[in-house]
């Protein structure tokens, strides 16, 4: 019988922080590892195999951690690593454990917040060519008309401070007007990245008046609370002592700086190096 581990967040840098940040407010009683792929970040412009690649040898870093439960708290890795690490790994090198992602319970609740139909997706590049969300809330919501658009600058702005700065008015203004020149009638902004709540503020000021801006942070919580209520037998598997722990596979001083940015609180990280899973 396993040892009860932490619960594993993941993420191609810091984004994933901004998950596990509303993830602790909801479920505060489990342990948490986060890892941050810095070295190799960003992921969104990668192609579908090398993202594969990273994701996995980073869900196997977790399972030797013990961790039994793996959030992909990254919207790149879910959209182009998730379902063939279910489908195609688990069985073979975990059938015990489970990775889940950030993708699918956004889009069970994205269609609840619009009146006129239309919601829009802003996330990275790789996320939009993989049409996941489109697919994904055609499941749930076929009626609900959804229009993409990449925005390729935004994570580079958040990862190096530059999100109150001018360039990120210059990107933001342009992709928004590109979105809303697709989808007039849109009234609910989906952040599908989640480094972007961090530019939350910016991208408010030049929202139209009476659209509403989803992040997913508090809807993935309460999914993955949802989701320990409905399986004990992972959910007895989590170790429950309060404790969260970070990783970065690049500079420790780097991730602990940028960190605290998009966690809200002062992080302590320690240097991993993935390479030898
Ligand atoms: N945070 C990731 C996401 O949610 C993207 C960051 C990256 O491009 O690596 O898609």
């Amino acid at each position: 019988m396993q040892q009860p581990a932490p619960i594993g967040i993941f993420d191609s840098g810091y984004g994933g922080l901004t998950v596990l940040k509303e993830i602790v407010r909801r479920l505060p009683q489990y342990d948490y590892i986060y890892l941050g792929d810095n070295a190799r970040a960003p992921y969104g412009n990668r192609s579908f195999d090398t993202v594969y690649h990273y994701t996995l040898e980073c869900v196997k870093w977790f399972f030797n951690k013990g961790c039994s439960l793996v959030i992909l708290a990254c919207n790149t890795a879910s959209a182009k690593a998730l379902r063939t690490i279910q489908q195609n790994d688990l069985p073979k090198i975990a059938p015990d454990r489970r990775v889940l992602g950030v993708i699918r319970p956004t889009a069970e609740v994205i269609g609840t917040f619009s009146e006129t139909g239309s919601v829009g997706v802003l996330a990275t590049s790789g996320t939009v060519a993989s049409e996941s969300y489109p697919m994904e809330i055609g499941k749930f919501f076929p009626a609900l008309k959804v229009y993409q658009e990449a925005c390729p600058m935004w994570v580079p702005l958040a990862e190096n401070n530059e999100h109150e700065g001018h360039g990120a008015d210059y990107f933001i203004k342009k992709n928004l007007h590109t979105i809303f020149k697709k989808g007039e009638d849109i009234d609910v902004i989906l952040l599908g990245c989640t480094h972007y709540p961090l530019l939350k503020e910016k991208i408010g000021e030049y929202l139209p008046i009476g659209v509403r801006l989803i992040s997913q942070g508090e809807i993935v919580a309460e999914s993955l609370a949802d989701y320990l209520q409905r399986h004990p037998e992972i959910e007895t598997r989590c170790s429950k002592n309060g404790h969260q722990e970070f990783y970065t596979t690049d500079s420790t001083d780097d991730f602990d700086h940028h960190a605290a940015v998009f966690y809200g609180q002062p992080v302590n990280s320690i240097h991993t190096d993935i390479s030898h899973v």
